[in-house]
């Protein structure tokens, strides 16, 4: 027989964990209009022929089969596309997936993940999440990155996990080589450098992980190349950052209790996008560049007027 409870009766036997009461949903509002400036989505869609590539191959999908967990021909064609060896490669859903697999390998109550802030907001909300404790550290006024003030932080706090993020969201600051490499050294534990928008600035930096054990680089297909549906996010890391049975755990250097925490490959995508022998994946595009500077706007970014006439007013138009 149905017993009735009352609202708290309910919280209490049934609610959520108590320390997520104050976390809030993650908040970019999917918008219907043609220029998604909150979640940074291309405005174009992959080309024509490459969509057609994708249909032929899903078509000939076996879905009454399992993917294969470690996904190996798409992990082979990423480590073509990086330059890098297909064990340093692993693949999730989206590059928040990659994030969330690490701090849950990684992170929990008894360990502390620095983000440097204003920053990528799901570095904070996943670090929260997972129960691991999240310390803030501060951006110059300007947005760079304060190397001085950071490497204090991390000397004091000693934090398992460190999030860079470059060029930063949301205020596009690109943190200097030199800088990202004294911080490897300085950490305690992992970094992981996020590098959604690398293929606007002057690249990647995922050479570094030769250098670095603990040092991941992640990447998405989801900005300049223009499939934020497709969910196919990766990481570059090598040593420490140990595979375990289906996804990142700790191996050697950082040590910790890896779980074992399939995630969903994405199988369509991953056996359509890659083709093995005929590597295809549409171009980066480039937007036309909106000149912009920092600190003008509500949220930090605003475009000033510039050689295309573009003006704070964009922001204010529909469609914008
Ligand atoms: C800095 C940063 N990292 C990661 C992501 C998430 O990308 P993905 O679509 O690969 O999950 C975003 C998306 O806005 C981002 O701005």
């Amino acid at each position: 027989m149905p017993v009735s409870m009352s609202d708290s009766e309910l919280r209490e036997r049934f609610g959520s964990r108590p320390d997520l009461a104050d976390v809030a949903a993650y908040g970019a509002p999917q918008l219907d209009v043609a220029v998604r400036l909150n979640t940074n989505e291309s405005p174009y869609p992959p080309p024509k022929d490459f969509m057609e590539d994708l249909g032929r191959s899903v078509a000939n999908l076996g879905l009454n089969r399992y993917p294969d967990r470690d996904f190996p021909a798409l992990r082979e064609g990423l480590a073509r596309h990086v330059g890098t060896l297909t064990e340093r490669i692993w693949v999730a859903n989206g590059s928040n997936e990659i994030i969330q697999q690490l701090v849950q390998a990684f992170g929990g109550s008894e360990r502390k993940a620095m983000t440097f802030e204003p920053t990528y907001a799901m570095h904070s909300h996943i670090t929260r999440v997972s129960g691991t404790r999240f310390i803030r550290a501060r951006r110059n006024p300007d947005f760079t990155m304060d190397l001085e003030a950071s490497l204090s932080a991390i000397g004091l706090s000693q934090p398992e996990i460190i999030f860079l993020c470059s060029p930063n969201n949301p205020t596009g600051t690109v943190i200097p080589d030199e800088d990202v490499a004294a911080i490897c050294d300085a950490a305690p534990g992992l970094v992981i450098l996020d590098e959604a928008y690398a293929e606007f600035s002057g690249g990647s930096l995922w050479r570094l992980v030769e250098d670095y054990e603990h040092l991941v680089v992640v990447r998405t297909f989801s900005k300049a190349w223009r499939m934020a549906g497709a969910r196919i996010g990766y990481m570059v890391a090598q040593g420490s950052v140990g595979r375990g049975p289906h996804g990142p755990c700790p191996r050697r250097g950082v040590d910790g209790h890896g779980r074992d925490d399939p995630p969903r490959a994405g199988p369509v995508v991953e056996r359509a996008v890659h083709n093995p022998g005929h590597h295809r994946l549409p171009e980066p595009r480039q937007l036309h560049p909106v000149p912009v500077r920092v600190g003008a706007g509500p949220r930090g970014l605003a475009p000033t007027a510039g050689a295309r006439g573009a003006r704070p007013r964009l922001l204010l138009d529909p469609g914008l």
